[in-house]
């Protein structure tokens, strides 16, 4: 009994360990107390000598921290070296002095260079060394270079680890944590096109942790103008090597990785753009409130105010993270109903609904075929512009001549009654000088009543339009989505249905219990009537500028928010029929009690602007123009969109 029981398991072992396959997922280091990781992909072999490179690893562990060294000057010398390592500690948050325990110098200046101290050598032009300064440190004599015959792969300037036994060469990523919650998993690419799960973890709020590359490593060019700009995808669009959650963890768990990248996010990775993570949706992108609804997983941390206002959704981790995170540069986003333009609003940044159709949305989880769009989230209006180019490309006028010079709100203040409200109307003023332009306030339910199509047959607005929104989404998610979601996960769980948080649970009832089969085609025929009405009589587009007019209406009013059903029609749902762009643009900050922190806080205030299909470039290059001016100003990370601001009514009001 005893033996039989031995040779089984010696058999057993035998077959582990014939079938083992181990592979390096890279590893993690801290070079003064900052948290690293090296990817596990070499980028390049020093042919050093083994005992050099041996000398060189003075800690005991095999990476050493080396900087590749990039120098055009026509004299290398301590100043220059001060210099360069001065403008990679300003412009890259991942290179620390610490990398300079190694030196790879590439000197393209004319020849011949003299390379003084700390380094203390002669270089000849394109003649390329590698040192160690740290031992140059302590002698003189020994700070010569040494020769090495070179590169396997050239490798552009940055912070990197180098092998002391191989002298492999590995990029280095800085390590954050993500505090506010922002991420469903931090992602590192692989060398075919796919990506893998980041596989290290550093202190910080019990939360992901995401990894960056060095800035340095990237150079924009015509063909790469997103080159090294880190973005967050929201986790409802495919990633080849990952899984896609949705929001749900049954459906995280049911359906294997991704072997295809979603069309969206293929064109910003082709651009340059660097993915550093899958970002939180709320569930299926529907719409859920903090934290009541989110229970497979918890609402992102809207940092705005006292940090525990409602992030909004669906692109709450996007928002959230870009309100957070100097580090994070663009989240990718998609907007339905307001999935962009809610988390925009209240974490105080930039976002765009574009016009609808402007992208393929292959790869990407559908709400509303009709209505969904792919848009960003991001504080800068620039690189804002820049992606929309990648991802849109010729579907956005950029051939327009001038601004509109006619303005129409609606819900806008009339008086500075509050801070928000002067602050809205402190904003349009200068628009209006600024653009040369009248302004006329309208409603869109009063011209519908009087001069509204006459397909609709004299309904009023709210009847004509009040359940299209939740009639679409409810009913082709249900076939798009729901049902092959519970034919699979039945199949592979003995029949059992997967757990669904409330909201879209209650939203899918509503399209299957509450309204006939066939409302989706009425639901549509309604919004193109509404669709045909809208850019012919209220928004027309024009040859000079592109459209006739821009629409503004307030986006957030520092007021902490509360939850509402999707049915009704109100001026946030124009775009969504009409199919025309919608984006928010941060114009403020004003002060409301906090019922948490017992102070006054601040929310961002900011201003939606519509204008008609197609005009998105326009809109675009108004934001650029108004930062240009001074009129829009790049928001901030953090509990206050502009400190300075604060400072300002601190210095006046206190
Ligand atoms: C460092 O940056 C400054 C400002 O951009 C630039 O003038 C200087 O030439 C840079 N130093 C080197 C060595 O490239
Ligand atoms: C580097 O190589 C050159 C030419 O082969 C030689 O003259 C020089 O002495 C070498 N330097 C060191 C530090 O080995
Ligand atoms: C990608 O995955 C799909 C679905 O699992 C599968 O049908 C297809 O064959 C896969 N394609 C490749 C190239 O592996
Ligand atoms: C503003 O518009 C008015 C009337 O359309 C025109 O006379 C004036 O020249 C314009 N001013 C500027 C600065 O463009
Ligand atoms: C949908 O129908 C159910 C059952 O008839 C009802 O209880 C519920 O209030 C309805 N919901 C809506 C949003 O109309
Ligand atoms: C479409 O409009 C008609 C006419 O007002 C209205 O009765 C119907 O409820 C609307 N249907 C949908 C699905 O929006
Ligand atoms: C811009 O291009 C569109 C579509 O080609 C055209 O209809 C419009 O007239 C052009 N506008 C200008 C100012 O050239
Ligand atoms: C906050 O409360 C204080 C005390 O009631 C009040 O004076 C102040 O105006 C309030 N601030 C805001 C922004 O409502």
């Amino acid at each position: 009994m005893a033996a039989s029981f031995t040779r089984a398991l010696f058999t057993l072992a035998f077959a582990v360990t014939a079938s083992a396959t181990v592979s390096y997922s890279g590893e993690t280091l801290v070079v003064n107390g900052i948290s690293y990781y090296a990817s596990p992909n070499t980028v390049s072999i020093i042919s050093a000598t083994a005992d050099m490179l041996s000398s060189a690893s003075t800690t005991g562990v095999d990476l050493i921290p080396l900087t590749v060294l990039e120098d055009t000057t026509s004299s290398f010398t301590t100043s220059v070296f001060r210099s360069v390592v001065g403008n990679y500690t300003a412009a890259d948050d991942v290179f620390n002095t610490g990398f300079l325990q190694a030196i790879y110098l590439k000197h393209t200046g004319s020849s011949p260079a003299t390379v003084a101290y700390p380094l203390g050598a002669a270089l000849t032009q394109y003649e390329t060394k590698l040192f160690m300064p740290s031992r140059a440190y302590t002698s003189s004599v020994e700070a010569q270079g040494h020769n090495f015959t070179g590169w396997r792969t050239e490798i552009p300037a940055g912070p990197y680890f180098l092998s002391a036994s191989t002298g492999e060469v590995y990029q280095a990523y800085r390590l954050y944590s993500d505090v506010q919650g922002a991420f469903t998993e931090g992602l590192i690419p692989n060398t075919d096109g796919s990506f893998s799960v980041l596989s290290a973890a550093v202190q910080g709020a019990q939360s992901p942790t995401i990894g960056v590359p060095s800035k340095l490593y990237y150079t924009k060019t015509a063909a790469k103008p997103l080159a090294g700009v880190r973005l967050g995808v929201k986790d409802i669009y495919d990633i080849a090597g990952v899984k896609t959650s949705c929001g749900n963890r049954a459906f995280y768990e049911l359906y294997p990785v991704k072997n295809i990248t979603a069309v969206a996010v293929q064109k910003l990775i082709d651009a340059g753009a660097v993915v550093i993570g899958k970002m939180k949706t709320s569930q299926f992108a529907n719409g859920e409130t903090a934290t009541a609804d989110w229970v497979d997983y918890h609402s992102p941390f809207n940092i705005r105010g006292d940090g525990y206002q409602d992030p909004s959704s669906s692109s709450s981790g996007p928002g959230a993270g870009i309100g957070a995170y100097e580090w994070l540069d663009i989240g990718l986003g998609s907007d339905t109903g307001g999935s962009i333009r809610g988390p925009s609003e209240v974490n105080g940044c930039f976002g765009n609904r574009p016009s609808h159709g402007l992208v393929s949305l292959d790869g990407v989880m559908p709400l509303s075929p009709n209505l969904d769009t792919a848009g960003f989230l991001t504080r800068d209006p620039f690189l804002w512009h820049e992606a929309a180019k990648v991802l849109y490309g010729d579907n956005i006028a950029s051939n327009f001549t001038s601004f509109p010079t006619k303005i129409l709100t609606s819900g806008f203040p009339t008086s500075a009654s509050n801070e928000a409200n002067a602050i809205l109307l402190d904003f349009l003023s200068k628009l209006q000088t600024f653009l040369n332009a009248t302004t006329t306030a309208i409603n869109v339910a009063t011209l519908w009543s009087t001069s509204g199509p006459a397909a609709a047959g004299g309904a009023s607005i709210n009847d004509y339009l009040g359940i299209v929104y939740p009639v679409l989404i409810s009913q082709q998610q249900y076939e798009l989505v729901t049902l092959p979601f519970y034919v699979d996960y039945a199949a592979a769980h003995a029949g059992k249905r997967p757990f669904v948080d409330p909201a879209p649970l209650i939203r899918w009832a509503y399209g299957q219990n509450n309204v006939s089969a066939d409302a989706t085609a009425q639901a549509l025929q309604n919004k193109t009537v509404f669709m045909d009405w809208w850019a012919e009589s209220v928004i027309p587009s024009n040859a000079q500028s592109c459209s006739e007019s821009i629409l503004l209406y307030p986006g957030s009013t520092a007021n902490p928010t509360a939850p509402v059903p999707p049915t009704g029609f109100g001026i946030s749902r124009v775009s969504n029929f009409a199919e025309v762009p919608d984006m928010v643009f941060p114009v403020g900050q004003a002060a409301y009690n906090s019922t948490i922190t017992l102070q006054e806080e601040y929310l961002p205030v900011t201003v939606d602007i519509l204008a008609a299909k197609g005009c998105d470039g326009m809109i675009f290059a108004l934001a650029e123009a108004l930062t240009n001016a001074g009129i829009l100003k790049i928001p901030g990370v953090g509990s206050l969109i502009d400190k300075l601001n604060f400072y300002c009514t601190l210095l006046v009001f206190k």
